[in-house]
C-alpha cells in the first residue's frame, strides 16, 4: 500500500524539495506526498510543491490559538488521505510547535529535522548556538516527533566540521547539504517498514 505523507513547512522549502525529489527519483518507494501545509501562506515552499505537481494548503496561524490551528492541520491531512494510524507527517522547516493533542493524533508518525547534533542546541538558531558555544562539531538530526521541544527517539544523524572561519550562514549551508540527505534516508526507511522505536531508540531493521 502506498505511504501517503503530508509536509508541514513555514519557510523556504530546500528539505521539501529534497523529498520529492527523492519520491520522483524512486529513492523513497511505495510513497506519495499528498499535500503540503504551510502557517504561513507566503512560504516559498508552497510555490515549490505547485511546481512539483503537489496540494499546496495555507492555513494562517495568525490570530489562531494553537490547539484550534493544529486540528485544522490534522483535518486538512486527513483531507487528503494523511490519516493518523496510517500516514506520515514530516516537518520540513515547520517553526511551530505542535500540541500534544497532534503529537498523540499521530504517534510514531511524525518526523522532523533539526540543524544540530540533538540533544544539543535545541529550540531557535541552532547552527548560531554551536558557532556561539565554540562546538567543534555540528551537524544534523531526523528524529521522530514527541511533545517536547526537540526531543524524539532520533532516527538518523550526520556530522559535519565547524571550521575556524565559518559564520552562521557558512555552517548552515554546509548542514542543510547533509540534511537533504538524510531526510529522505529516514523517510525511505520508514516507508520501507524498517523503522522500529523501543523506547529512546530507533532500531532500524536490514
Ligand atoms: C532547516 O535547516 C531545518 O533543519 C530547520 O529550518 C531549516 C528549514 O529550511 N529547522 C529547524 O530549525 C526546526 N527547529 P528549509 O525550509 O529550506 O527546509
Amino acid at each position: 500500500m502506498t505511504l501517503r505523507i503530508g509536509i508541514l513547512v513555514s519557510g523556504r522549502g530546500s528539505n521539501l524539495e529534497s523529498i520529492l525529489i527523492s519520491v520522483r527519483r524512486g529513492l523513497i518507494k511505495e510513497a506519495a506526498v499528498s499535500v503540503v501545509i504551510s502557517n504561513r501562506p507566503e512560504a516559498r515552499a508552497l510555490r515549490i510543491a505547485k511546481r512539483h505537481g503537489v496540494e499546496a494548503v495555507a492555513i494562517d496561524d495568525r490570530g489562531t490559538p494553537t490547539e484550534e490551528h493544529a486540528s485544522m492541520v490534522a483535518e486538512a491531512l486527513m483531507e487528503h488521505g494523511v490519516r493518523p494510524g496510517e500516514g506520515l507527517v514530516l516537518l520540513a522547516g515547520y517553526m511551530k510547535i505542535l500540541p500534544r493533542s497532534f503529537v498523540d493524533l499521530y504517534e510514531g508518525r511524525i518526523m522532523n529535522i533539526h540543524p544540530s547534533l540533538l540533544p544539543a542546541f535545541p529550540g531557535m538558531d541552532a547552527q548560531w548556538q554551536a558557532l556561539a558555544y565554540g562546538a567543534k562539531v555540528a551537524g544534523c538530526t531526523v528524529h521522530f516527533v514527541a511533545s517536547e521541544v526537540d526531543a524524539g527517539p532520533i532516527i538518523i544523524q550526520k556530522a559535519v566540521e565547524v571550521r575556524e572561519d565559518d559564520d552562521e550562514d557558512s555552517l548552515a549551508s554546509r548542514i542543510l547539504r547533509q540534511e537533504h540527505r538524510i531526510y529522505p534516508q529516514a523517510v525511505a526507511l520508514f516507508a520501507e517498514g524498517r523503522l522500529r522505536i523501543q523506547g529512546r531508540r530507533v532500531l532500524v531493521s536490514r
